[in-house]
């Protein structure tokens, strides 16, 4: 089994959205019963919310259904707990790597690493922006979603 943990800042924008692209590709996938995962934020302000509105109905609009999802902060355990801990932008890989234990299982990664073509390595942050900024956040998750997918389906050795 590998664990994988979208990590954006108040885990209500970008991480669910990474959550709901990569569950809908990952049901329609032979790994479907191999790969679990979670997403969490660097910053605890929105724990226990749902989505933010505009996340969601984007998110709906193209089959993803991230309704039902909480936002909860990352914790020490998930550096454990997780194989992969995938930040959306570098200013929150740089807070995982900073608290991140010296032992940790985990192997933290920008979560554009994964996007192949001519993509940024940031997933910008939505919150404070217009719902184009949200249909963006899709665009990319997706891309990088897919090629997340590939690069788990290929054999390890
Ligand atoms: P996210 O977006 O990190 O993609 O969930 C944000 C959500 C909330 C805030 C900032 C970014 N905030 O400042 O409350």
């Amino acid at each position: 089994m590998t664990r994988i943990l979208f990590v954006c800042l108040g885990n209500i924008c970008r991480s669910p959205t990474a959550e709901g692209v990569f569950a809908s590709q990952l049901q329609r996938s032979t790994l479907m019963h191999d790969v679990c995962i979670d997403s969490a934020g660097t910053g605890g302000f929105h724990t226990g919310e749902a989505p933010d509105r505009r996340a969601s109905a984007a998110a709906l609009q193209r089959g993803y259904d991230i309704r039902a999802l909480r936002a909860r902060a990352v914790v020490d355990e998930d550096f454990e707990r997780f194989d992969l801990i995938l930040a959306m932008d570098q200013s929150n890989l740089n807070n995982l790597r900073a608290r991140a234990p010296a032992q940790a299982r985990a192997q933290l990664h920008l979560m554009m690493d994964f996007a192949s073509g001519d993509w940024p390595c940031e997933v910008p942050d939505p919150y404070f922006g217009g719902d184009d900024g949200f249909e963006r956040v899709l665009d990319m998750l997706e891309a990088a979603s897919c090629g997340l997918l590939e690069q788990l389906a290929k054999p390890s050795c």
